[in-house]
């Protein structure tokens, strides 16, 4: 006989499993690893899988660990996906279970995404045998540096996935809410390399040389005319040049400079003109200044759109979890997520989840030093991604 679940019962055994879940976030916490080293953290997440009786899968698109739960039937297939990876960064928060690895931090949660993840596996896995197709869990290393979602996508972890849902905690928004919208809601992501190369010389004699500093910063702020003149105002795009390197000395004009930065738009067709634009841009500022530019353009992930059903789908399941007027509407945001390109092929959706402490201390932002979290925030992840899935898997007719 199959039994019914509702949201009541998701978030009691989710809030039943809180111990269990902050244990495994705080010992997750205290060994961050950087993208692509996340050895210790995917065997963790591999071992607990296992406990629960799923079929896991190691080693996938380097770090990446899948677990696949199989309920009644094989399909459909619901796919949940968390990020694993810490950053390069000196924890700061003075929490009893800080990094243990110096210079090495979770300083953007990703610890508690996985934690959220492992708490779904193990609700959804003690009820297997009333779910009518499948769940895939979908452990992702290497976020950090927009990889990893490529290298576990082209092993074909997708290929028989109906759909695929995913979030990120948000310190600044309340614990108990979440956030998401229709459409684009983060940037792309695209960098920018170019050199200018003119003549060295004596700083003295400059009708010598050939300056490529004075190119470059004509070049720099030419750039900028793009988002001003070019991209209607009601149209988020930006350009940020993140590095310049040339020059050894004060007296010597070098002969190379060195720039690189960053593209991020929410749109495809934008993306595609501010490229074109700053390859005319540069190369013909730098030929008027008499130097040469050489640029490489690299497309790394393309704008984060969520898939307008799928919106509804999680908002349903959240509101049941959370009540529906702590669904808020997320405000765009040009940081980017390389969750963006699961949903270019299956549909799905990715929200903030409120993660914002309240312990009265001033709220450290995603990235920071001081970056800390509400850990009640993990427990209602679980059960809105439990609910989500169940309601999904019992949903699609295959
Ligand atoms: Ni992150």
């Amino acid at each position: 006989m199959i039994i019914l679940f509702d949201s009541t019962y998701f978030l009691t055994r989710s809030q039943d499993l809180s111990q269990y879940l902050i244990s495994i976030y705080r010992d997750i916490h205290k060994f961050p690893e950087l993208s692509l080293e996340e050895k210790r953290t995917s065997s963790k997440v591999a071992e607990e899988l296992k406990k629960f009786g799923l079929k896991v899968r190691e080693r996938v698109g380097g770090y990446g660990v899948i677990g696949h739960l199989k309920g009644g039937k094989e399909k459909p297939i619901i796919a949940l996906r968390a990020d694993m990876d810490a950053l390069p960064i000196e924890e700061e928060t003075g929490l009893p279970f800080s990094s243990q690895n110096p210079g090495v931090m979770h300083a953007c949660g990703h610890d508690v995404h996985t934690t959220i993840l492992l708490g779904a596996a193990r609700i959804l896995s003690e009820i297997k045998e009333h779910l009518p197709g499948s769940a895939e869990f979908i452990f992702q290393p290497a976020e950090e540096t927009s990889s990893g979602a490529k290298a576990m996508i082209s092993e074909g972890i997708l290929d028989e996935v109906d759909e695929i849902y995913g979030f990120h905690n948000l310190p600044t928004l309340e614990t108990g809410k979440i956030a998401i919208k229709y459409g684009a809601m983060m940037g792309s992501v695209d960098k920018i390399e170019f050199s200018v190369t003119g003549r060295g010389g004596h700083g003295a004699i400059p009708d010598m040389s050939i300056d490529p500093i004075v190119a470059s910063s004509a070049i720099i702020s030419g750039i900028q005319s793009i988002i001003s003149r070019e991209i209607s105002p009601f149209e988020p795009a930006v350009i940020t040049i993140g590095s310049i390197n040339g020059g050894s000395s004060y007296n010597i004009i070098p002969s190379e400079v060195r720039i690189e930065g960053t593209v991020r738009t929410l749109d495809s067709e934008i993306r595609r003109k501010i490229e074109e634009r700053l390859k005319e841009l540069i190369g013909g500022i730098a030929s008027s200044y008499r130097c040469l530019a050489m640029i490489n353009y690299i497309n790394m992930i393309p704008p984060l759109v969520n898939w307008d059903n799928n919106v509804d789908y999680l908002k349903r399941a959240a509101s049941e979890i959370l009540g529906e007027e702590n669904c808020i509407e997320a405000k765009p945001i040009l940081t980017g997520e390389d969750f963006t390109l699961y949903l270019e092929k299956k549909p799905g959706c990715f929200f903030w989840l409120g993660s914002k402490p309240t312990d009265g201390k001033e709220v450290s932002g995603l990235h920071s030093p001081k970056y800390r979290i509400d850990e009640s925030c993990i427990p209602l992840g679980t059960a809105i991604l439990t609910k989500l899935a169940y309601t999904r898997i019992g949903n699609i007719s295959t």
